[in-house]
This record gives structure tokens, C-alpha cells and sequence, in this order.
């Protein structure tokens, strides 16, 4: 006898609170360059963006991994800067080294972006969303993505990575109105956003709050758990049945306060997260996502099996959808991935 959940993909049982005796699985940052086929393409489409705004490719490379492995969930190939980008800050990648926006610096150059501000720039993103929801396995979930306004912010105020998030810090300390600003208008591009992605076909939204570990106290609740909470009220008032993923990287033992308040559905963990805490404190909660430490993936061995066997052991009695901590390492042998699905899955 089967139950009506049991044709729903088994990452979608997990994330409604399923414990499921072999946990469903994907990768953060499962489409990319450890993946030859990802290099092959991207070679061809010349740089990181004209790969995420051509439908066609974008499509590819977010089934590349699912061909490959069988992950329980594919996730939507592109990037949480679109959204800056569509807001009308200038973009671009600088090959080994990463993003650079025209940073933000005060009111006069937040009223120039507003102004070149289009959202037809991510319609060919919801192309991608369309395309991979028509050749996806019915067993295989689809995540669609933002980041979070506090990371997201960081980039448009530094116009790149930043290792302290100083620059944005900086400015919410000198003034608050404005960084409030900044931080609105990613709220409300998100919820659009995130919202067309649902529409378009993907089953789950996951909220990336790469920098949330680097705000404590009040500026943790007004600019990591407010905004988001903002964004999971935005969506649920349209799509009452939207399933949110938050993964406030670095929060630690403010992610029982940070799901308490946002009302996420589910959470990720960090590698570095307390285990038992983890368990006892926020699977309680809602299902959790995690966490095994990349580096561990990348080294392979016997500590790869252990590792694996000591994040189910933390997690497998209860809701729980294995993966990373944080996003694969390019130097990834693909042979690593094999066994972490073999051990996974034995
Ligand atoms: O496979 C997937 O996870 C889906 C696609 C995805 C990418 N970026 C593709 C990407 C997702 C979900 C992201 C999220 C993202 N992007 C985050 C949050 C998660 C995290 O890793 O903390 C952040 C902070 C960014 C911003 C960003 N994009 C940076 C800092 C960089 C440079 C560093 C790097 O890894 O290269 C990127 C580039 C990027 N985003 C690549 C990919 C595949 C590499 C681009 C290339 O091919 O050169």
C-alpha cells in the first residue's frame, strides 16, 4: 500500500518532517567546476554569467550532476549576485577570484541603481527554471535559491567578497536608514524572485545567508533574522505552500532563535556546528540539512567514512537531508562524490 507521500520525491518527505531510513542527499554547489562536463561548457560559454543567463546551458548544468549521481534534489544553476544585478548594480566575475559589483557607498548611488533597476534581467533564469522542471526525474527534487539580504548586502556595499564583511558593517554602523535601504530593496527583489522561481516549477527555496556567523546580538536580529523573516512571510502570503530552507552559516547557537523567528520550514548547519547540539536543539524543531565538512570530502579515505557515518549517526533518527556544511571544492575527485552517495546510500 503506498501513501500519497510516498510519490512525492524523498527530499520533499524529509523536508515535511519524514524521517527516512536513507536520507535523501544533494551538494551545495553540486553544479560546478570539480564536474569536467561543467568545465567543458563553461569553457564554451566564455564566463561564469553568460553561462547562468543562457536557458539552455544553465539548463544543462544543473542536470549535469543529477545524470551523473542520482542526487535527490537538483538546484537551480545561477547566482545569488543576479539579484543586485537586476536591481541595476553592474556585475561581473573576475576569473580566479570571484565577483565585483559597483559598490554602494551612499544614497546618491542607491538612487542611480534603483533607476537602471530591471527584473526582465532574470527572466531567462526563470527559462532555466521551466526547462529543467520539463526534463527533471519525477524522483528528483528542484531547489530554486536567493541570498539573504545581509549577504547579499555585503557584496553590493564592498562590490566583492569581503573576508570580515567590514565595509557593510561599517556602514550600518555610520548609517542605518541607508544600509535599512539597501536591505529593503533586496527583501522585496527576493520575495519577487523567489516567488517566479516557485511559479516557474521549483519545488523548494533554499535562502543563503553565507555571513550570518559575522553579525551577533541586535545586528543579527535586525539585518540576518528580520529581512528573512520578511522574505518568508512575502512568499508564504502568495504561495501558502512554498517550502524555505534558511542556512544562516556561522549563526551556531542562534539558529534555534533564527528558525523560532523566521518561520523556516527547514535548516542548514554549517560544518562546524555542535552535533549533539544540533540535534537536541534544532532538529527538535524543524528537519535539518547538513553538514559534512567539504575538506573531509575532498580528502577522501577512511575519515571520509567516518565522517559520513558520524553525521548519520547525528542526525538519521530524525528528519534530515544529508549534505555539505558548505559548498564543494572545485579540487573535488569525482571519485569522492561516488563514495560519499555509495556511503550515503549503503
Ligand atoms: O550548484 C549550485 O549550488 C547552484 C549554483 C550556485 C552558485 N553560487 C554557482 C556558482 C549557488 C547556489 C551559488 C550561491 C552563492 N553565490 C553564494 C552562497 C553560498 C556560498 O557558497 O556561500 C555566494 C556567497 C555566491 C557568490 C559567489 N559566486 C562567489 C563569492 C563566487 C566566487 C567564488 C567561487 O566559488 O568561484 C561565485 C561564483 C560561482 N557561483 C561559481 C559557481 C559555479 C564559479 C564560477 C566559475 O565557473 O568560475
Amino acid at each position: 500500500m503506498s501513501t500519497p507521500t510516498q510519490d512525492e520525491p524523498a527530499f520533499l518527505r524529509a523536508l515535511s518532517g519524514e524521517t527516512l531510513s536513507t536520507p535523501p542527499i544533494w551538494m551545495m554547489r553540486q553544479a560546478g567546476r570539480y564536474l569536467p562536463e561543467y568545465r567543458a561548457l563553461r569553457a564554451k560559454a566564455g564566463s561564469f554569467l553568460s553561462l547562468c543567463y543562457n536557458p539552455e546551458w544553465a539548463a544543462e548544468v544543473t542536470l549535469q550532476p543529477i545524470r551523473r549521481f542520482g542526487f535527490d534534489a537538483a538546484i537551480l544553476f545561477s547566482d545569488i549576485l543576479v539579484v543586485p544585478q537586476a536591481l541595476g548594480q553592474k556585475l561581473w566575475f573576475v576569473e580566479g577570484e570571484g565577483p565585483r559589483l559597483e559598490p554602494v557607498a551612499d544614497a546618491v548611488r542607491l538612487g542611480e541603481i534603483d533607476r537602471q533597476a530591471d527584473v526582465n534581467v532574470l527572466a531567462p533564469v526563470l527559462e532555466t527554471v521551466r526547462r529543467v522542471r520539463a526534463s527533471l526525474p519525477k524522483v528528483t527534487a528542484f531547489i530554486g535559491f536567493c541570498g539573504a539580504p545581509w549577504t547579499v548586502a555585503t557584496y553590493m556595499v564592498a562590490g566583492r567578497g569581503t573576508p570580515d564583511q567590514g565595509p557593510a558593517k561599517q556602514l550600518f554602523t555610520r548609517d542605518p536608514a541607508l544600509f535599512q535601504q539597501i536591505i529593503d530593496r533586496i527583501v522585496e527583489a527576493s520575495i519577487d524572485y523567489l516567488c517566479a522561481q516557485i511559479e516557474a516549477g521549483v519545488d523548494a527555496v533554499q535562502i543563503f545567508d553565507s555571513w550570518a556567523g559575522s553579525l551577533g546580538g541586535e545586528d543579527f536580529e535586525r539585518w540576518c533574522v528580520a529581512p528573512t523573516r520578511r522574505i518568508v512571510e512575502g512568499v508564504r502570503a502568495r504561495q501558502p505552500q512554498a517550502r524555505i530552507i534558511g542556512f544562516p552559516r556561522g549563526a551556531g547557537r542562534s539558529i534555534p532563535r533564527y528558525v523560532a523567528a523566521t518561520g523556516v520550514d527547514a535548516v542548514g548547519l554549517e560544518t562546524d556546528i555542535d552535533r549533539s547540539f544540533a540535534r537536541a536543539e534544532i532538529q527538535s524543531l524543524v528537519p535539518v540539512q547538513g553538514n559534512l565538512d567539504p575538506l573531509i570530502l575532498r580528502a577522501g579515505g577512511p575519515e571520509l567514512e567516518r565522517e559520513v557515518a558520524a553525521v548519520r549517526a547525528a542526525f538519521g533518527d530524525g528528519p534530515f537531508v544529508f549534505n555539505l556544511g558548505h559548498g564543494i571544492l572545485p579540487d573535488t575527485p569525482i571519485a569522492h562524490v561516488e563514495r560519499l552517495l555509495a556511503a550515503v546510500r549503503a
